[in-house]
């Protein structure tokens, strides 16, 4: 039977790399890494060089594709999500019966966990049901570091109050429905519009970071009256300089707010 190993990678830095996520990695026969276009090839570099660091063991081989891109046009949001996994899934299949061996274990590369806000283990689900694959396909997940950890550790501060919950979520929600009800601190991932722009500015703080663990992290921390701005200004630098970003943030009630 196949294996697939979803490797948790941490986020940018090879050194977020677990001893165990090494262990599976040499233990793979095939890696597959995605290519997310010409300006996201730094996410694709950070791969290569793990490899080029951590990998020890000559018989496994390296082999790229170009990753389906969704569709963001789709007027519905979970319909467009939900035809992008299913190309994912059809390019996972077709590289993996071309490529590898009915035993082979096939390790992917994926960005902090793959738990969090990522589709690999969806996908995985799909590709065991799909026609040549099915009864055929296992799969193995090896945890990794989050983005999450790698702000609240640039930042040197809990994720928690003392006691209290941690509700996490994405931009879209944020500007949708506001900060979460009965929470305390909020986590905000996949905010490409700065969602913390609805917020009452006197109500909040905000711990922000960029490319956490990379060698480009900018991290900015203050009560959001004094320093939504310069995120703002920083982002949109950041972003236009490097042609991509990957940001998060923890917002926290002000006490007396
Ligand atoms: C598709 S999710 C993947 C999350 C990932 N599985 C994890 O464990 O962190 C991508 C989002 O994660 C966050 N993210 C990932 N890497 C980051 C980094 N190096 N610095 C800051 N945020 C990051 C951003 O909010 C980004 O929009």
């Amino acid at each position: 039977m196949r294996t697939l190993i979803a490797i948790g990678i941490g986020t940018g830095n090879p050194r977020h790399m677990t001893l165990e996520a090494i262990d599976a990695l040499n233990g793979a026969d095939m890696v597959l890494i995605p290519r997310k276009g010409p300006q996201k090839d730094d996410l694709a570099e950070v791969r290569r060089l793990i490899c080029r660091q951590c990998l020890t063991n000559p018989a496994t081989r390296l082999v790229e594709f170009d990753l389906p891109v969704r569709d963001a046009a789709t007027p519905d949001y979970g319909a467009g999500v939900d035809a992008w996994h299913d190309a994912i899934a059809a390019t996972y299949r077709d590289l993996i019966l071309a490529e590898s061996g009915p035993d082979a274990r096939i390790a992917l590369l994926v960005w902090g966990d793959p738990s969090l806000y990522d589709s690999t283990l969806r996908i995985i689900d799909r590709l065991q049901a799909m026609e040549h694959l099915a009864g055929g396909l296992a799969c193995d997940v090896i945890p990794g570091i989050t983005s999450i950890q790698a702000l609240a550790a640039s930042h040197r501060i809990p994720l928690n109050t003392i006691g209290g919950a941690i509700h996490i979520t994405t931009g879209r929600r944020l500007r949708a429905e506001g900060f979460p009800v009965g929470a305390d601190t909020a986590i905000i991932m996949l905010d490409g519009t700065c969602a913390f722009q609805i917020l009452p500015p006197d109500a909040y703080a905000i711990w922000w970071g960029a490319y956490l663990g990379t060698e480009l992290d900018l991290r900015i921390a203050g009560p959001l009256a004094e320093v939504a701005h310069r995120i703002l200004s920083l982002r949109a630098e950041a972003r236009a300089r490097h042609g991509w970003i990957m940001d998060t943030y923890l917002l926290r009630r002000l006490e007396n707010s």
